[in-house]
């Protein structure tokens, strides 16, 4: 299987930090083929093998913001119990409508494939989500997510909103609220 050409942009650059516009529908053959391709290459970094081959960091999520488009999707390719076998997940125009009052963190923290550095600290997250989103013709669709996966979620939304994980975090105080939330 050959690796997808994708071009993943470090947090130096600024476009990480701008907000996504709203996608228009139906979605055109280019950003279709870009999220199939980022999809292949996020399940490909989760097999050590070929990470090691290519010399890849596992990732289970990509917003478009971190290939360089301002548009408002996101994909996620999680790993379920049976290896090599995924969910995926393509999300338009999404839009968190409810959300838990739990909050819960990744206890070794969380991970992005545009920041390329060792970050201490944790960032809370609600522990279950609803969102709103479209798929590629414009369908209105609706989905809730938990645990590991509604972090996935959160995560990503964040980089449509211009924001990185470790934006959240406080150097000062990289553990804040530690107590009042439930590390998964
Ligand atoms: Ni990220």
């Amino acid at each position: 299987m050959e690796l997808p050409n994708i071009k993943i942009l470090d947090e130096k650059n600024k476009i990480l930090h701008k907000i996504s516009s709203d996608v228009t529908f139906p979605v055109n053959e280019e950003d279709r083929k870009l999220a199939y391709d980022t999809i292949k290459y996020l399940e490909m970094s989760q097999d050590e093998k070929i990470a090691e081959k290519y010399n890849l960091r596992a990732g289970m999520g990509m917003a478009f913001v971190q290939l360089g488009k301002l548009k408002r999707i996101f994909v996620i390719a999680n790993e379920l119990e049976e290896k090599n076998t995924f969910e995926e997940y393509i999300i338009i125009n999404p839009r968190i409508i409810s959300c838990s009052e739990e909050l819960i963190y990744v206890g070794e923290g969380e991970g992005c494939l545009s920041v390329n550095r060792e970050v201490e600290g944790i960032v809370p997250r609600h522990a279950r989500i609803t969102v709103e989103y479209y798929d590629f013709e414009g369908n209105k669709k609706t989905i809730r997510v938990r645990e590991d996966l509604a972090i996935a979620f959160q995560h990503e939304i964040d980089h449509l909103n211009g924001i990185l994980f470790v934006d959240k975090i406080d150097p000062k105080n990289p553990y804040k609220n530690k107590d009042k939330m439930r590390e998964i």
